[in-house]
């Protein structure tokens, strides 16, 4: 194991959600009413939060996470795979009144995934646990702002790094995140889907990448990346807009690809990549991800990842189809 020394300075530090994933494995998607059977069901350390920061720390980057469990055997499940991966947990709290959140997840032989996560400890990490971990919070580069736990821990957490850090905020799903906490990301995440869903609800309409990126800028956003999928991603500031494509890959399983997306894209920043680079990385990685069964459990080491090929140090990963972030 390699354990995460406690209070070192964090390059990424994430506030998000832990669960353990319950993932059975299918040949197709139930329609509603239906029943269909699973080849495999197999419990996997997930949640959007813990596994950002389990495929940073994966990559290099000292890592923390604050988040909440419960007191059951699964968080012990979590909190190994975050520590075995150099994860700093000491801002992880237990709660004694709720069961660590649990996510029921179905992957198809497409690839693709449906998830009904049950929030339980997650839905009480509040603004007082971020105010204990305000000292690894203005200590990092990134601060990586994850949903699934309550809006008002996330703006609080979002105030708390305002002045130190750079804010990513994933914005998924879609929130009713106050404008002046919207103002302080850099970037906001989004998938195409989840962008036209925010531009609606400012009146908007934008084609899906560069201008819905573009737009996403004008409401207020410092940056903007949008992912595509198989397309790659789009990305704008005030500077530049950008679109860079993704690559091919055999896809197994996407669970968890936009969370190796997001993590890849704190560390690059952190490091002091431009946005155009550290997406590149970011593509690279959730490309590789998705080959490989599981969220956690399928995320590379920077060993794993072959040489740099094409744009600035960014590794190259060669498969065939599509990255389905
Ligand atoms: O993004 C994938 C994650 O979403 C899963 O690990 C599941 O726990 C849900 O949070």
């Amino acid at each position: 194991m390699t354990a995460a020394p406690a209070n070192a300075t964090a390059e990424v530090a994430v506030v998000g959600s832990l669960n353990l994933d319950l993932t059975a494995r299918v040949r197709r998607h139930p329609l509603p009413g239906q029943t269909v059977p699973a080849s495999t069901l197999t419990p996997n350390p997930g949640g959007k939060g813990a596994n950002q920061a389990v495929a940073a720390a994966r990559l290099g980057a000292r890592t923390a996470l604050i988040g909440r469990v419960g007191t059951d055997p699964h968080a012990d499940t979590l909190l190994y795979s975050l520590r075995s991966n150099g994860v700093d947990t000491t801002r992880i709290t237990h709660d004694g009144n709720a069961v660590t959140g649990t996510a029921l997840v179905t992957v198809a032989d497409s690839g693709e995934n449906t998830i009904t996560v049950a929030a339980g400890a997650n839905a009480h990490l509040n603004a007082d646990h971020v105010d204990a971990a305000r000292s690894v919070l203005e200590s990092a580069g990134v601060v990586s702002l994850v949903m699934e736990i309550p809006l008002d821990t996330v703006v609080a957490a979002a105030h708390a790094a305002a002045d130190s850090a750079r804010i990513m905020l994933n914005l998924s799903p879609v929130a009713d995140i106050p404008t002046d906490v919207l103002a302080l990301a850099d970037p906001l995440i989004v998938n195409e889907h989840e962008a036209h869903e925010i531009l609606r609800n400012h009146h908007l309409t934008a084609e899906p990448g560069v201008d819905q990126a573009s737009a996403l800028c004008r409401l207020g956003v410092r940056s903007a990346v949008v992912t595509l999928g198989a397309r790659g991603a789009a990305l704008a500031d005030a500077d530049l807009v950008e679109h860079v494509p993704g690559l091919p890959v055999d896809v197994v399983d996407t669970t968890g690809a936009g969370d190796a997306f997001a993590a890849t894209l704190a560390w690059r920043l952190s490091q002091g990549d431009a946005l155009p680079a550290a997406v590149g990385w970011a593509i690279r990685v959730s490309a590789h991800s998705v080959g490989r069964t599981g969220a956690q459990t399928s995320y590379p080491t920077l060993n794993e990842l072959t040489e740099p090929a094409g744009r600035g140090s960014a590794p190259h990963v060669h498969r065939s189809e599509a990255s389905q972030v």
